[in-house]
C-alpha cells in the first residue's frame, strides 16, 4: 500500500476549530510549522476588532492576503474629476489607467451614461400541466407573487426600486416539463443579490401553494417541482456606455513615429482584430477588466459576477468579441465601450470592509449608476493605454520596468543600485539571471 503523505490526512471538523488551532493544523502539515505560523500571523491585523471583521467575510480564515491599493488621479468623467481607487496585484495596470486618464484629461475627458439598471432572477421549475392554463391565471399568479413578497420589497420600493416585471417561459422543447419564470428587478444602489434571491425563493413557495389550491388545476397539475431559484449574473439590462473622442489631429502627440491619422488607423485595426479573432478578443477584454475589476475590488463589489456578465455579453452575437469599439468619421476619433456592470454602493461588503467604505468616500459616495460609469471608464482607460502601447512601442518596455523593480526588491537592492539598474536595463532584456549578474558585477567593481 502506498504510504500516506502528511498532506493527504483527512481533517475532520476543521471549520469548528478556533483560528489558532486551524493555523496549527495547517502549519503541522507543512514541514516548517514555526515559520508558517510566524508568516501567517505576521499578516494578521494588529487591531483585534479589525481582524475579526476580516475573519467573518469568509470561512476557515487563517490569515489575510494583501493586495496593493493604488489610486488613479485626474479621471474626468462627464466634467467631474475623480481620484479612483484601484486594488490590483498586477503591475502596470494603475500606471496604464493613470496615463490613459491623464492623456484624455487634455482632450475632452471621458463621457459616460447608464443605459439601464435592470437585473434578472429566475425561478426554474418542472411541471406536467397544461401551460395554456398557466397563461390564463398569469395575472392572478403574479399578483400573488407580489403580495407574498411585500415584506421583502417594501424597503426597496421606498428607495424607488423593486420588481419590474414577470415573464413565463415555456422551455419544454429544450427540456421535458421545464418552465422558467423570469423576473426583472431594479435594486437601486445595491447589487441586490440577496434581495433578488429572497424574492425568488418566496415565489417558489407561492407557486407551489397557488397551484395546490387553485380550482382551475386538475389533481395531477397541482404538483410542481421547484428546481432552483437564483438571480442571473448575466445583466445585459444593466448596461453602461463610456467613450472618449477627439479630432484625429490631436492624436499626433501620442507617438513620435506615427501621425495622428496613422495612429488612429492602426489603433482601429487593433480593435477590429479583437472583433474578429477570439484569441485576441479575450486578451483585449482582459485588459478592459484590469481596470474594471480593480475598481470593483476597491469598492467591495463582486468582480466574478461582473466578469461573467461581461464575457457573456461579449459573446451575445454568437462569437466572442471585443467589448470596445472604434469609429473614425469626419476627422474625429471615437473609442467607446459598452458593458453590463451590476455594481452596488450600499449593502454587502461596501459598508463592511473598511477600505471599501473608504474607496466610496474617496469617490464622493457615488450612486450605483455613477460607480458603473467610473468602473467602465477605468476599463476604457486601461484598454486605451494597452492598445496604444501595443500599436506603438509595445508593452514590454513599461512592464519590464516594473518587473525590474520587483526583481531588484527581491534581491534587496539599495536605492543607488536601483538607479544604476534602471539606466543599465533601459535597452536590455530583464530577467532574474540578468539582474542578478548585473548586481554581482556592480558589487565587484
Ligand atoms: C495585460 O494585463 C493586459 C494586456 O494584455 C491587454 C491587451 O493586450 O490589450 C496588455
Amino acid at each position: 500500500m502506498p504510504r500516506r503523505r502528511k498532506r493527504d490526512i483527512i481533517v475532520k471538523g476543521f471549520s469548528k476549530l478556533l483560528k489558532e488551532d486551524k493555523l496549527k493544523i495547517v502549519a503541522e502539515l507543512m514541514n516548517n510549522s514555526a515559520e508558517t505560523i510566524d508568516l501567517m500571523k505576521s499578516f494578521w491585523h494588529p487591531d483585534k476588532h479589525k481582524q475579526e471583521i476580516f475573519d467573518e467575510f469568509s470561512e476557515n480564515t487563517i490569515s489575510n492576503f494583501y493586495i496593493p491599493y493604488g489610486v488613479s488621479p485626474n479621471v474626468i468623467i462627464n466634467g467631474k474629476m475623480y481620484l479612483v481607487p484601484m486594488v490590483i496585484e498586477e503591475s502596470s495596470v494603475v500606471a496604464a489607467a493613470s496615463s490613459g486618464a491623464k492623456w484624455w484629461l487634455d482632450h475632452g475627458g471621458f463621457h459616460a451614461e447608464v443605459v439601464d439598471v435592470i437585473k434578472i432572477g429566475q425561478l426554474h421549475f418542472s411541471w406536467k400541466g397544461d401551460v395554456k392554463k398557466l397563461y390564463e391565471v398569469w395575472d392572478e399568479l403574479t399578483r400573488a407573487f407580489r403580495t407574498a413578497t411585500t415584506h421583502i420589497t417594501a424597503n426597496m420600493e421606498t428607495r424607488g426600486g423593486g420588481i419590474t416585471g414577470f415573464e413565463l417561459l415555456d422551455m419544454t422543447d429544450k427540456i421535458k416539463d421545464y418552465y422558467q419564470i423570469r423576473v426583472s428587478f431594479n435594486t437601486k444602489d445595491s447589487m441586490g443579490a440577496n434581495f433578488i434571491n429572497s424574492c425568488l425563493e418566496e415565489f417558489g413557495q407561492t407557486l407551489k401553494t397557488f397551484l395546490s389550491i387553485h380550482p382551475d388545476f386538475k389533481e395531477e397539475e397541482k404538483e410542481v417541482t421547484i428546481i432552483m431559484a437564483i438571480l442571473s449574473n448575466y445583466t445585459p439590462g444593466c448596461l453602461v456606455k463610456t467613450w472618449v473622442e477627439c479630432d484625429i489631429s490631436e492624436l499626433n502627440s501620442l507617438d513620435d513615429q506615427l501621425t495622428g491619422e496613422q495612429f488612429a488607423e492602426k489603433f482601429m485595426t487593433a480593435v477590429e482584430i479583437a472583433e474578429v479573432d477570439t484569441y485576441r478578443a479575450t486578451t483585449h477584454n482582459k485588459g478592459i477588466f484590469n481596470g474594471i475589476d480593480a475598481v470593483a475590488i476597491a469598492t467591495g463589489n463582486d468582480f466574478r459576477a461582473i466578469e461573467a456578465a461581461g464575457h457573456t455579453y461579449a459573446s451575445k452575437g454568437g462569437q466572442y468579441k471585443s467589448l470596445s469599439h472604434v469609429e473614425i468619421k469626419d476627422g474625429r476619433f471615437k473609442f467607446y465601450l459598452e458593458i453590463p456592470l451590476a455594481l452596488g454602493t450600499v449593502g454587502g461588503l461596501t459598508s463592511l470592509h473598511p477600505l471599501a467604505k473608504q474607496s466610496l468616500e474617496l469617490l464622493g459616495k457615488p450612486t450605483a449608476d455613477e460607480l458603473m460609469m467610473i468602473a467602465a471608464t477605468m476599463g476604457l482607460a486601461n484598454n486605451f493605454s494597452a492598445v496604444r502601447s501595443l500599436v506603438t512601442k509595445g508593452i514590454q518596455r513599461g512592464h519590464m520596468k516594473m518587473h525590474l523593480m520587483n526583481i531588484l526588491n527581491h534581491f534587496q537592492a539599495t536605492e543607488d543600485e536601483k538607479q544604476l539598474a534602471l539606466e543599465y536595463f533601459e535597452d536590455k532584456i530583464v530577467s532574474f539571471a540578468s539582474v542578478h549578474d548585473f548586481l554581482k558585477k556592480i558589487h565587484l567593481s
